[in-house]
């Protein structure tokens, strides 16, 4: 059994190797991204393997049909990426639905505590043996209300982290589940109440720019958002114009609505396009990071061994475990 795995980083592969190897499975990295251009690099294999910003649009999709590509394992939670109306479930499509939600909602609140306490400064301070703290005054998290936008794997982590800095919690998910001591509110008053807000949500046509001029207007002036989620929760030029009006404190950012170009690669000698992007990098209460939240040891062993059970039961015992329906 062959698989081409697309958007290849070198992190991806030791965990890859053990678990397809115990499989039996020859894997074939590709460094590029699967788009319209590269699907034809899958000629002859049994099935693809894609991240995040993998294209599997209707195009790509007709391609890997026409080659005999039996299914897509997208090596990731999110498949907002995959063109589901053209598919009409001609080949299955595997998620990796968690492989650790504590990546991500400590990366969450490792951004915010970045920000707020100004360690990103204090970094670079002190390497240059300035010791001087003016400009450095954060605040506690103690007493602070959060709000969290989806109360699902990673939502419910994030809110028992904030739980331990011993902050109130108010949530808003548009399917509320029955979690001890979780206060849910509607989303305005979330929006409303909280000091800082956190996106745990999927993107899908409801979601998408959640995080508009509108919602922003009914936030608390100096309110700080964290997404971890994916970037086109927010409309990243109201944002911008937020922070430039001082009407947000902060944001943290670990996606970004046009991150596809740009995240995952090194771009420091290039001169990078997107003005937004770059002036929110440039803003001293805004922190960037890319698409890394899930970076963890735990995290990328999970997900290679999901990724392969997922293959192998499906192309053995024609299982469709964690296959995604929509
Ligand atoms: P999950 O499926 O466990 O939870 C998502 C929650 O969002 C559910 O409770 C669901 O009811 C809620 N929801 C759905 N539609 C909503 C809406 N319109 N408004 C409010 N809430 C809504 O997903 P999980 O594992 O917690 O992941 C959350 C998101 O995190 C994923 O969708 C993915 O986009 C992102 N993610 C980001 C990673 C990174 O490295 N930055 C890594 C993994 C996931």
């Amino acid at each position: 059994m062959k698989i081409a795995f697309f958007d290849t980083k070198t992190y991806d592969k030791p965990s890859f190797d053990k678990y397809a190897e115990r499989a039996g499975i020859t894997m074939k990295y590709f460094e590029t991204k699967l788009t319209e251009d590269t699907a034809s690099l899958a000629q002859g294999f049994d099935g693809v393997c894609v991240f995040v910003n993998d294209t599997v649009s209707a195009l790509v999709i007709d391609i890997l049909l026409e080659q005999g590509c039996k299914f897509i394992a997208l090596r990731c939670a999110g498949f907002n990426n995959v063109d589901f109306k053209h598919l009409a479930g001609r080949m299955p499509v595997f998620n990796v639905p968690a492989y650790s939600p504590h990546s991500v909602a400590e990366h969450a609140m490792a951004m915010l505590l970045t920000s707020i306490r100004r360690i990103h400064k204090a970094y670079i301070r002190t390497r240059d043996f300035n010791f001087s703290l003016n400009g450095m005054t954060g605040f506690d998290l103690h007493s602070k209300t959060v709000g969290v936008v989806g109360t699902g794997k990673i939502g419910r982590c994030f809110i028992d982290i904030c739980r331990g800095f011993g902050m109130k919690v108010l949530a808003y998910d548009k399917y509320p589940a029955d979690i001890p001591d979780v206060t849910y509110v509607d989303k305005d008053t979330l929006f409303r109440e909280s000091d800082i807000i956190s996106l745990h949500c999927p993107l899908t046509d409801d979601t998408y720019h959640m995080i508009d001029d509108d919602a922003i207007a009914k936030m608390k002036k100096r309110a700080i958002i964290i997404n971890t989620s994916r970037g086109a929760l927010i409309d990243a030029a109201a944002l911008l114009a937020a922070i430039k009006e001082r009407r947000l404190g902060g944001a943290c950012l670990d996606v970004y609505e046009d991150e596809n170009d740009l995240f995952f690669e090194d771009y420091s000698n290039h001169i990078v396009s997107d003005d937004v992007l770059a002036r929110l990098i440039s803003m001293p209460n805004v922190i960037v990071t890319s698409h890394q939240a899930f970076l963890t040891e735990e995290a990328l062993d999970n997900i290679a061994q999901t990724t392969i059970e997922n293959v192998l039961c499906y192309l053995t015992e024609g299982c469709d475990k964690n296959r995604v329906i929509v």
